[in-house]
């Protein structure tokens, strides 16, 4: 049981100094998994020490991998190879997050023991059919509940390689298919109609697995082996993106935000940003652990509402709330489509901002796949973060610049995505308490 908790978010004066945001899930869920995998040991730094991330360490170490935390933000896992994991009757609980279920969801259909997936009530709720219907065209037998969790994994099928196309773009269903792709006779390729994180290719190749990929395509042969390797976790794009609105839209502001992710697959948000007249430099340019890293230079900057390019939603699938706040302060509207998949994340994205942003005062039309959101200015009010840490964490960017105090309801889960966000936040000009 998740204590509750409260925030308000007070308007600021101006936001100024340096704030390290911590390690990317994505890229921490995959490194845990394939160091499992892998035979010998793979010492992870930066690791996010989040409750997904975390929940996902705890799952592997039920299924006998161990894992070591020799510091906050590092671990070392003991691989066992791939077929070295163990089966439990215990139910692996993965907490929040859809990463940790749905790749698990792919990596256990290829083992000898039968498993089941459970999650928090909003995992719950998520559909789960995008990947127990691919996996089952590879001979996986996985068990939902009308499409959602508890997932019961069948173990000992014998996995043959698909040729498959996604119907929606999603990199989770992606490496879903390329982890049960592992433990499959033949090839197995993924057809993208838009190119999404490529994360699991390139960490594979990392440690060792032969995979041909390009943007928006993958295809890889089971029966290799993975070789331990080390992972240099960046700075999570997704975390950084509160800051980058935030630092966007209030006065006179400047952040600086060192060593960020910047895979081109995670930076939409950048762009659209850009095209809205935000001021964004990126300092420092370099490679860390094979992905673009860079310091991410934001100063306020006055914005205007634009037409989002439809090409950009998947490159930011996730920064959308935070575009939602960056767009009440631009001049004129903002005007999004395609973006239907933001009903299905930890909460429908498009309905708690659009119902969130009007308590305040905003004037925003929300459309099946989209909303246009006018510019305007923000008054106090309370809103619901559904138990959806980006929503939390954009209603707290919001309160910078309302005339009053935004009350944000159930703020607990922002631990799972960004533990710490309250204190970094405040240490650079946020005025965050707790409620
Ligand atoms: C993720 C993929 C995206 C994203 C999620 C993390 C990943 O989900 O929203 O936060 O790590 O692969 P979808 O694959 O459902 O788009």
């Amino acid at each position: 049981m998740v204590t509750r908790l409260d925030w308000t978010s007070h308007h600021a004066r101006v936001l100024k100094g340096s704030v390290r945001v911590p390690g990317d899930k994505s890229v921490s869920h995959r490194a845990l998994m394939l160091g499992a995998l892998a035979e010998g040991t793979s010492r992870i730094r930066g690791f996010l020490e989040g409750e997904d991330t975390r929940a996902t360490a705890a799952v592997l170490q039920l299924l006998g991998v161990r894992i070591d935390a020799p510091a906050d933000g590092e671990r070392v896992v003991h691989g066992v190879g791939l077929h070295g994991l163990r089966g439990t009757t215990q139910q692996l609980d993965c907490g929040n997050a859809g990463t940790g279920m749905r790749l698990l969801a792919g990596l256990l259909a290829g083992q000898e023991f039968d498993s089941t997936l459970i999650g928090d009530e909003s995992l719950s709720k998520r559909p789960m059919r995008r990947v127990t219907d691919p996996l089952a065209r590879m001979g996986a037998t996985i068990e939902t509940q009308d499409g959602l969790p508890p997932l019961h994994v069948r173990g000992g099928q014998a996995l043959h390689g698909i040729a498959y196309t996604l119907p929606v773009a999603s990199a989770q269903v992606k490496s879903a298919l390329l982890l049960a792709g592992l433990y499959a006779q033949g090839e197995t390729e993924v057809i993208e109609p838009h190119p999404t994180r490529d994360y699991t290719e390139r960490m594979l190749a990392a440690f060792g697995w032969p995979i041909d990929f390009a943007p928006g395509r993958a295809r890889l042969s089971g029966g290799h082996t993975l070789r331990a390797t080390d992972v240099d976790v960046p700075a999570d794009f997704s975390s950084a993106a509160f800051f980058l609105v935030a630092g966007s839209i209030v006065p006179g502001s400047e952040l600086r935000l060192p060593s960020v992710g910047l895979n081109p697959r995670r930076t939409g948000l950048l762009q659209a940003l850009r095209l809205m007249g935000a001021d964004i430099r990126v300092e420092n340019e370099r490679e860390s652990g094979g992905e673009p890293v860079g310091d991410l230079v934001v100063r306020h900057a006055p914005l205007h509402g634009i037409e989002l390019p439809e090409a950009l939603v998947p490159d930011m699938i996730d920064e959308f709330p935070a575009l939602f706040v960056a767009a009440t302060a631009a001049k004129g509207q903002t005007v999004v489509r395609g973006a239907a998949e933001l009903r299905v994340k930890e909460s429908d994205r498009l309905a708690a901002m659009a119902t969130g942003l009007r308590a305040l005062g905003a004037v925003v039309d929300e459309t099946p796949d989209g909303a246009t959101i006018h510019g305007g200015p923000l008054h106090g009010g309370t809103i619901e973060s559904h138990g959806d840490h980006r929503i939390a964490m954009s209603f707290a960017a919001a309160g910078l610049i309302a005339s009053g105090p935004v009350r944000i309801n159930d703020c607990a889960n922002v631990a799972t995505s960004f533990p710490g966000f309250f204190e970094l936040g405040n240490s650079c000009g946020f005025e965050l308490k707790t409620a």
